[in-house]
């Protein structure tokens, strides 16, 4: 099947060459061809150029995409997409005074989505987490990380990644794997986390590994949750099967828990929407992803992630939406691009970036993802007739997607 799109006004994130991730003042350069045309041959990206230059080509089908700008798909790097039910009253409660962390010590929050989803089928919590999957395709997202955490037992936990996987068998976008486990401690081992260490230790990090269900763990390393001495016991122990971290970390407080995902190699640190000079140091020189999710600030009314800070600081950023019922019930990598422009200060090309090719970083995927490169996948989305590449975070509340195309096929 070769798809040809022409016309195109804007083609953005064009890289011959494309890097594994954008750090500091280059994230501030988006490489663009205007009035470009590109080439899917199946699931590829073939070929790209400008019009002036396009010589007659067979193919099976033309889209002409006249005064419309054409980017790579999004990736979500952090997203919690498989949960059971929703938290709404929850919302209602926070908007009548009550504190997220108060909620979560009266057994709401994580501990009340492990409930639910303990009690939900495994046929049903597909179901539900396939509506949101498609959701987020038309969304323009073509790779999404999804973790496990609301299990909380090695029954359910193992539930949850089998549904995330299968839906990345079954949808055409591609789904990386979380373990997280220690997300929070269970009802039943309240006053004993170190029993709960000890069953995700001995019982659930082997059957996960020897099932190849995650390829990544992670922990929420805060206070109330787990301590940077349980972080570095857990990926200390996660590193004997070859899982790979990715962390929650500086959410709420500083705790000292960047520098150890830094020692142990994570691949990304999340959230960090509290943020020390001390962490920022521990960032410099290492091959670890800071990712912000300026969603889960603006539903909780919590700090953004001081963006500006890391990038002038010469490091790279990710964005992610961080999907989940409790504090991100929002899936839109679009409002996501947005709010980092308008809360965080990111200017739109650093915002692409950091949704696109850093996105893909955060997750394992940059040789495959987050650039118009060729060979990589022919994930794009079209937008609808825009001025401007900065008209996509300025009309933030517009749906701009004319059409989303993934694996080469129009979704
Ligand atoms: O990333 N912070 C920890 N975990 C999720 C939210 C969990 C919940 O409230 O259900 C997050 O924000
Ligand atoms: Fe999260």
């Amino acid at each position: 099947m070769k798809l040809l799109l022409t016309n195109i006004k804007e083609l953005l994130q064009v890289r011959d060459a494309a890097p594994k991730m954008v750090s500091g003042i280059e994230m501030n350069i988006l490489p663009t061809l205007k009035n470009a045309w590109i080439l899917l041959e199946d699931d590829k990206i073939s070929n790209f150029g400008k019009m002036e230059d396009l010589k007659p080509l067979a193919v099976d089908e033309t889209i002409d995409c006249s005064g419309k700008i054409v980017l790579p798909s999004w990736c979500d790097s952090h997203t919690h997409l498989v949960y059971a039910g929703n938290r709404e009253q929850e919302f209602v409660d926070r908007i009548n005074g009550l504190a997220y962390q108060e909620i979560a010590e009266k057994g709401g929050g994580i501990l009340n989505s492990a409930k639910k989803l303990q009690e939900t089928s495994e046929v049903d919590l597909y179901k539900q987490s396939a509506a949101r999957l498609e959701e987020v395709m038309q969304l323009g997202t073509g790779a999404i990380e999804i973790k496990s955490g609301y299990g909380l037992t090695t029954e359910a936990e193992i539930k949850m990644l089998r549904v995330a996987k299968r839906l990345g068998e079954n949808y055409p976008i591609t789904v990386k794997t979380t373990f997280l486990g220690a997300h929070a401690i269970p009802s039943e081992y309240k006053g004993n986390k170190e029993g709960y260490l000890d069953l995700i230790c001995s019982e659930m990090l082997p059957k996960i590994a020897s099932e190849e269900l995650a390829e990544y763990v992670d922990i929420f390393c805060e206070e109330g949750y787990f301590s940077v001495a349980d972080t570095d016991r857990l990926l200390s122990e996660a590193k004997k099967y070859n899982l790979e971290p990715k962390i929650h970390v500086n959410q709420f407080t500083a705790l000292g828990g960047i520098a150890v995902g830094v020692k142990h190699k994570a691949l990304s640190v999340d959230h960090l929407e509290v943020l020390t000079n001390d962490d920022i140091e521990a960032l410099k020189g290492s091959e670890t992803m800071p990712v912000a999710l300026p969603s889960c600030s603006y539903f909780l009314s919590i700090p953004y992630t001081p963006g500006r800070a890391l990038i002038d600081a010469g490091l790279p950023l990710a964005l992610a939406t961080d999907y989940n019922p409790g504090s991100t019930p929002s899936g839109n990598m679009n409002f996501v691009v947005a709010t980092a422009c308008i809360k965080m200060k990111l200017t739109p090309e650093e915002a692409i970036n950091a949704a696109t090719i850093n996105a893909a970083y955060a997750m394992g995927l940059s040789d495959s993802h987050g650039t118009i490169t060729k060979e990589k996948k022919a994930n794009l989305v079209i937008t609808k007739k825009i001025p401007s590449y900065s008209y996509l975070p300025y009309a933030f509340g517009s749906n701009l997607i004319d059409q989303v195309i993934l694996n080469g096929q129009k979704i």
